[in-house]
């Protein structure tokens, strides 16, 4: 077994391999000036490969590895395992209007031609409940992230309320109160487009001088997290923090979420960022022993 990783995941691909007790090399990517991406495996590969990279921004990604796979078992590899903590275009699952790409079934299957098996957290399902659906490969596992935040939270904070800023978010926050036998309230989520949503605090909800952690899937343009920070202030919260699976953060999503006065922002490490807080590597290693 061998764990192959990228320049930008390479910090997490290492320390899946460490977990495995397994040797790790990295998969070279060469761009060429038109944008042509030639990679390079190591030449002599042992039948066994994980492939260990998130796909945020995925598009070019998703070229890379497929020229990844295809140069691996050219080259010794007769088992490909996928290990994606973030996984992508998970969230058109359906055509909303007339003429739209079902994009989760398209990429699923592309995925699911490339490679045996699929390790990844906390996939944003929705209308399809089980990740073997949206990508139908051997074995496709999706992990939560919530055992590793409940320790996370143990450890950091005395008695929060949690707050899920979707309807969506409810099985993680729900979740995570039950094992710590905390609060938590569900808010109501309008979205009016990428960048624009309105949150609502349930009328019965008192935060009045509590300390609330938002937890959510993940973070993209931060407009979520912050319009619940700004409501959970409002009513009189004493500290408003943030906890994620996945810190997509594009555009200046950080400092929305700063300026909206969220105190401390934590998050897996499953996209390289600063607030990572939380190592998947032990949740996903042991994924992988199981199969
Ligand atoms: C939505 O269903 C997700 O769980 C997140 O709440 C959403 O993707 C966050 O996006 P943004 O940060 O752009 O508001």
């Amino acid at each position: 077994m061998l764990v192959l990783g990228f320049a930008e995941f390479e910090h997490q691909a290492k320390a899946l391999a460490e977990q495995l007790h397994c040797p790790y090399k990295r998969v070279d990517v060469h761009r060429f000036p038109d944008g042509e991406a030639l990679v390079k495996v190591p030449a002599m590969l042992p039948g066994h490969v994980i492939i260990c990279r998130s796909l945020n921004q995925p598009d070019a990604k998703l070229i890379e590895l497929l020229l990844t796979i295809a140069a691996a078992r050219e080259h010794g590899a007769d088992k490909v395992t996928l290990v994606a903590p973030y996984l992508c275009y998970l969230r058109q699952d359906k055509a909303f209007n007339p003429g739209e790409a079902v994009s989760q079934k398209i990429i699923g299957k592309f995925l699911a031609d490339q490679i045996d098996e699929l390790v990844s957290v906390d996939a944003h399902l929705h209308r399809v409940t089980h990740l073997q659906l949206a990508v139908p490969c051997r074995r496709a596992v999706n992990l939560s992230a919530v055992p590793l935040m409940v320790s996370f939270l143990r450890d950091n904070l005395d008695n929060p309320i949690l707050i899920g800023p979707d309807r969506e978010s409810e099985q993680w926050v729900a979740a995570l109160a039950k094992a710590r036998n905390l609060d938590y309230i569900v808010c109501h989520k309008q979205r009016l487009g990428d960048r624009r949503v309105h949150v609502a605090l349930p009328e019965s909800a008192d935060v009045t001088k509590r300390e609330a952690v938002i937890v959510d899937d993940m973070i993209t343009t931060g407009h979520t997290v912050m319009e619940a920070a700004r409501a959970l202030l409002a009513a009189g919260a004493a500290k408003v923090h943030c906890l994620v699976t996945h810190p997509l953060f594009v555009d200046e999503a950080d400092t929305l979420l700063h300026e909206a006065g969220v105190a401390q922002i934590w998050s897996t490490d499953s996209v390289t960022h600063s607030t990572n807080a939380i190592a998947l590597a032990p949740l996903l290693a042991q994924a992988i022993k199981q199969s």
